[in-house]
């Protein structure tokens, strides 16, 4: 079958790497991808958000699958908009539509379902720029730190946790002012929950669910968790903290009321879920939905998941096999018992300015690891520095102690100038 991934990051090279290994896969395109990428397909340069480009594309080529990497063209309702082709009725699309998309496209959106549904997440209120007034008078009486964030899409900087009130009150005049734009013209304001972060992704056909390797990234850019956050700069799979007793708990109570009450809304979901979790004293809450993976997560579940990614998608699209009518609601992939650990290379000064064009070096040297590309480019034959988050290095392992030493020792042979990376993945987790 002819797929068609779109996206340009890690993410996407891991996806990229998995879905060119499987035997269903004639040809995969990339678009726009990126050189890591390209080693695995044919990187085509055409946006994820040029929608009638990228029908186009799949009509010339006769594309079967299309698989989403990136939220935005998932908000903007680029599954809709195939929907809607009725030449293309037949390509499987993997990816929700913009209504299920809103799980991730608005934090309001996600907190009234989740209300609704009866699903753990931490108390809110959602305010719009007429309840500016009423708004800070919530604001001087809530409890500190308090979580303001805007409701749609921020690029991942939507989202600040503030300790002082006087804090608290200017951040959210600003959002509500447009500080990021059309996404904070309402705030969701948000009880402050202090546990351990982790994430569950499942593949859903809006009926059944596969659960997917669990993962725990690292959000900030410096050691022990400090400074600022970033679209995140490892992950390990599995999380060790994460054990049967808990999962039993974020299935009953999370993810099969999500995928109940999308199907009660009558809202169609073929995709990925990521829950973004936190665990309080032994019970799990709801940080947010994503309606697609994570990154770098990807790039530490995908080496894990030993089994044909390509098959399980056209499974759940053609509701067969496990995702049949007649199947268990749930189904659990085939998982590595292998621990795995990546380590985000990123140029120095992200994630605030930073220069681009370095050569990087070195790739040749890493043995034992995986090499995922994100911000890189190609020129002349030499590879460059194209992004904030350069590379991702994945080590797979015994234990996570192997996986951790394997990652390590990869990302230490690549060198660029500028080149940094957090040495405490994985620790003290
Ligand atoms: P989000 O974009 O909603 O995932 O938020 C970004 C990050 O902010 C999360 O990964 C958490 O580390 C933190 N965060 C968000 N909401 C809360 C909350 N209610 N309590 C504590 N931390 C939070
Ligand atoms: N690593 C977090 C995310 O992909 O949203």
């Amino acid at each position: 079958m002819k797929i068609l991934l779109l996206g340009s990051g890690g993410r996407e090279h891991a996806l990229a790497w998995k879905m060119a290994g499987s035997p269903f896969c004639s040809a995969l395109y990339i678009a726009p991808g990126n050189p890591g990428a390209a080693r695995e397909g044919t990187c085509v340069s055409l946006a994820p958000d040029d929608f009638s480009g990228v029908a186009e594309f799949v009509r010339r080529e006769g594309i079967e699958m299309v698989v989403v990497g990136p939220e935005a063209p998932l908000v903007a309702g680029l599954a809709d908009y195939f929907a809607e082709q009725p030449d293309l009725s037949e390509v499987c699309f993997i990816g929700p539509g913009a209504e299920g998309a809103q799980l991730e496209g608005s934090k309001d959106f996600a907190k009234r379902f989740m209300q609704r549904h009866g699903i753990p997440t931490a108390a809110y209120r959602t305010f719009s720029a007429a309840e500016l007034e009423s708004g800070l008078q919530h604001l001087a009486k809530a409890n500190l730190p308090i979580v303001l964030k805007a409701d749609g899409l921020a690029a991942g900087k939507g989202v600040l946790i503030c300790e002082e009130r006087e804090e608290a009150f200017s951040a959210f005049r600003q959002m509500l002012e447009g500080q990021f734009g059309e996404a904070s013209r309402k705030v969701v304001v948000e009880e402050f929950l202090a546990g351990r972060e982790f994430s569950v992704f499942v593949l859903t056909n809006g009926s059944h669910y596969c659960l997917l390797p669990t993962a725990k990234d690292h959000k900030r850019i410096g050691e022990g968790d400090t400074g600022l956050n970033t679209g995140g700069m490892g992950a390990i799979s599995p999380p060790p903290f994460v054990d049967e007793e808990l999962m039993a708990k974020v299935e009953k109570r999370i993810i099969q009321p999500t995928i109940r009450g999308l199907q009660a809304e009558g809202i169609p979901y073929l995709g990925f879920i990521f829950f973004g979790l936190i665990e309080v004293d032994g019970e799990p809450y709801v940080i947010e939905y994503n309606c697609r993976l994570g990154d770098p997560e990807t790039q530490a579940i995908l080496p894990r998941l030993d089994e044909d990614l390509v098959a399980l998608m056209r499974e759940a699209a053609a509701g067969s096999g496990r995702f049949a009518a007649d199947a268990p609601e749930k189904c659990v992939a085939e998982i590595s018992p292998q621990a795995a650990a990546t380590i985000v290379l990123a140029s120095g000064g992200y994630p605030e300015h930073y220069e681009k064009g370095f050569p990087i070096s070195g790739l040749e040297k890493v043995q034992d690891a995986l090499v995922f590309q994100a911000g890189t480019s190609l020129k002349d034959g030499q590879l460059l520095t194209a992004g904030g988050r350069v590379l991702a290095v994945t080590g797979l392992g015994k234990d996570m102690a192997e996986a951790l030493q394997k990652a390590r020792a990869g990302a230490e042979a690549i060198e660029f100038e500028g080149r940094y990376f957090r040495r405490d993945i994985g620790l003290g987790v």
